[in-house]
C-alpha cells in the first residue's frame, strides 16, 4: 500500500499516514475487517521509521477506527458509535477533504446527454419472500435455476478446455455453440447456418451494435409501442428519432407502419413478434406475413428480438419472422437470459452475411469476443439436454403462475380495469380505468404491500399513463392471489381518491 505524504508539510508524519488511513476507510477504499499492511511492511513501502507507522496505527485503534489483535496484526474496525470520529460517519465526505476537482459536465457526449445517469440506476430486486409483493421484475425466478448442474459443466469444461477458453478467443463465438444453436433454431422453423450466427454478450449487446453498424443521428427509427425500454434506449442514445407503431391484439399494425414507410422512410423497425415485454402477446401469423411483405417492398431492415419461442403458454411457439425472411430483411437477436441466466449475458444474433460481417467487427472494437468460458460451459449444457430439462420444467411453473395471476385478476380488478392475456414470456400489461395514473398508483401500491413497473417507460413519447406492467415469473404461486387483491384495493383506494381529486406523488421503478 502507497500513501500520498508530505514531508514538506508541518505535520508529522504518523499523523499524516494515520489521515490518509482514516480517509481509506471512510471512502471505504479498505472495507471492515481488511488487515492493515504489518507495520514493517508499510514502514519500507513509505520509506519511514517503523515506530512512526505503529504509533499511527495505535492512533486509529484509539480512534475506535481499527483494531489490534496480538499476534495477528491490525484490522479496519466494523462502523460504530466510536469509529470514523474524525470523518463524522463513513461515506460522509470530510470537511476541507475531496472536493471535486474536475467539473465533467460539459464533456459528456451527446448519447450521454441523452440517456442520463438515472438510466443506469437499477435497485437490487426485492426479495421474493420480502413484505412486499413485487410483479416489478420482468426476470426469470432464481429459484428455479439449475445451479448445481451448472456448476458441474463449468467445471468440467475449464478442466478440459482451460487452456484454449481461458485465452483470447476469436470473435464469431465458440464453434460448437453456432453449430448447436444452428440446430437449436431448426425447432422454430428458422434456418442459420453457424457463420450466420454472431455470439454476443446478450440482447443488449446485440441492440448496441445494430444501432452502432445502421444508425446516424437523426435516423427515423420504426418501433413497436409498447416494447422494451431497454432497446428504445438504446436507439435513442444513438440520436434516433423513434416513431411508434402501436400494438393491436395481433400485432403491430401494418398499416400505420406503412404509412411511416412512406412519409418518413425509417432506417430500421424494432418489434418483439413473440413473448412480447410488457404485453406476453405474439404477432398473428398473418399480421407477420404483411409485416414481412410491407419492408420488403420498402426495403426497411427489421430487427426482431426474438426472446424465446421456448417459454411459450399455447399450443405451439409462434414461428420467428426470420424463418419467414425470402429477402434477408431480418436481423434476429436471441438470449439465453430468459431460458437460463440473465447472469451468463449470452446472446446471439443471426443476420444476412454482409451486415453479421459488420456487426461482427462492431463487436470485435467493443469486447473483443464474449467470454469463451461461458460459452463452452453454456454448449456443453445444452448438448446434455440438461436446458430441455430445465426449459420443460420452468415453462410448467410460469404458466401455472399465468394462470393463477389471470384468474385472480378476473376474480378481483374493479370495473373498467383491463389486461393483455399472455402467451409467452413474462409478464402482462395492465390498463387502468380512465384518469387514473400508474406511476403515480405506485406508491399508494408500494404502501400496501404490492410492487408493478409503471407502463410509461414502454410507450414512446409520454403515453402509458393509465399502463401497468405486471410480471408473474418471478412471484412465488402463493402469492400471486394476494399480490392481486391488494393491488385491486390500492386501484379502488385510487378511484375514491380521485374522485377527492387528491394526487399522491410519482414513484418511479427501473425496468428490465
Ligand atoms: C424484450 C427483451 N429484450 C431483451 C432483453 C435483454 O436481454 P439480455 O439479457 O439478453 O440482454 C430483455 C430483458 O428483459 C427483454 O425483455
Amino acid at each position: 500500500m502507497n500513501l500520498p505524504l508530505d514531508r514538506d508539510k508541518p505535520v508529522p508524519l504518523a499523523r499524516q499516514i494515520q489521515a490518509q488511513l482514516e480517509r481509506l476507510i471512510r471512502e471505504r477504499l479498505l472495507a471492515p475487517g481488511t488487515k492493515l499492511p504489518a507495520t514493517r511492511e508499510l514502514a519500507r513501502t513509505l520509506g519511514v521509521n517503523r515506530a512512526t507507522v505503529a504509533l499511527a496505527y495505535e492512533e486509529l485503534c484509539a480512534a475506535g477506527v481499527a483494531r489490534a489483535h496480538v499476534g495477528q496484526g491490525t484490522f479496519v474496525a466494523e462502523p460504530g458509535p466510536a469509529g470514523l470520529r474524525a470523518g463524522g460517519g463513513a461515506g460522509a465526505p470530510a470537511a476541507g477533504e475531496r472536493a471535486p476537482a474536475m467539473d465533467w459536465s460539459g464533456l459528456f457526449s451527446r448519447s450521454a446527454q441523452i440517456i442520463g445517469a438515472e438510466e443506469a440506476r437499477t435497485p437490487p430486486p426485492a426479495r421474493a419472500d420480502g413484505p412486499v409483493i413485487s410483479f416489478a421484475g420482468g426476470m426469470p425466478d432464481s429459484g428455479l435455476f439449475p445451479t448445481d448442474a451448472f456448476r458441474r459443466v463449468l467445471n468440467q469444461v475449464v478442466r478440459e478446455e482451460g487452456e484454449s477458453l481461458l485465452q483470447y478467443y476469436p470473435v464469431g463465438g465458440y464453434p460448437p455453440l453456432r453449430q448447436y444453436l444452428s440446430t437449436y433454431l431448426l425447432r422454430f422453423g428458422l434456418e442459420a447456418r453457424p457463420d450466420d450466427i454472431l455470439i454476443v454478450n446478450g440482447s443488449q449487446q446485440g441492440f448496441d451494435l445494430i444501432a452502432r453498424t445502421l444508425l446516424d443521428p437523426g435516423d427515423v427509427v420504426a418501433i413497436e409501442e409498447p416494447t422494451y425500454p431497454r432497446a428504445l434506449q438504446v436507439f435513442r442514445s444513438f440520436g434516433a428519432q423513434l416513431v411508434p407503431v402501436p400494438w393491436d391484439a395481433d400485432g403491430p399494425r401494418v398499416e400505420v407502419l406503412e404509412r411511416l414507410l412512406e412519409r418518413q422512410a425509417p432506417k430500421l423497425f424494432y418489434c418483439q413478434p413473440s413473448a412480447h415485454n410488457p404485453t406476453g402477446l405474439a404477432m398473428a401469423p398473418e399480421r407477420a406475413r404483411r409485416l414481412l411483405a410491407a419492408a420488403a417492398r420498402h426495403h426497411v431492415p427489421i430487427v426482431e428480438d426474438g426472446f424465446d419461442g421456448s417459454l411459450y403458454y399455447g399450443a405451439r411457439p409462434a414461428a420467428p419472422l426470420k424463418a419467414a425472411d425470402r429477402d434477408e430483411l431480418v436481423i434476429y437477436i436471441g438470449t439465453f437470459s430468459k431460458v437460463l441466466f440473465p447472469g451468463l449475458r449470452l446472446g446471439w444474433l443471426v443476420g444476412p452475411r454482409p451486415v453479421l460481417e459488420r456487426l461482427q467487427a462492431a463487436k470485435q472494437l467493443a469486447d473483443l469476443h464474449t467470454s469463451a468460458l461461458i460459452q463452452a460451459a453454456v454448449h456443453r449444457f445444452c448438448e446434455r439436454k440438461l436446458l430441455d430439462r430445465h426449459v420443460a420444467r420452468a415453462r410448467r411453473e410460469y404458466a401455472r403462475r399465468r394462470d393463477l395471476l389471470l384468474g385472480a385478476l378476473r376474480r378481483r380488478m374493479p370495473a373498467e380495469t383491463t389486461w393483455t392475456e399472455p402467451t409467452g414470456g413474462f409478464s402482462l400489461l395492465v390498463t387502468l380505468p380512465p384518469g387514473l395514473d400508474a406511476g403515480a398508483l405506485l406508491a399508494q401500491a408500494v404502501e400496501r404491500g404490492v410492487a408493478f413497473t409503471p407502463g410509461a417507460p414502454f410507450f414512446v413519447d409520454g403515453g402509458g399513463a393509465r399502463a401497468l406492467r405486471l410480471s408473474f415469473s418471478s412471484v412465488a404461486a402463493g402469492r400471486i392471489e394476494e399480490g392481486v387483491r391488494r393491488l385491486a384495493e390500492a386501484i379502488k383506494a385510487a378511484r375514491a381518491r380521485q374522485r377527492g381529486r387528491a394526487r399522491p406523488a410519482r414513484l418511479g421503478v427501473p425496468v428490465v
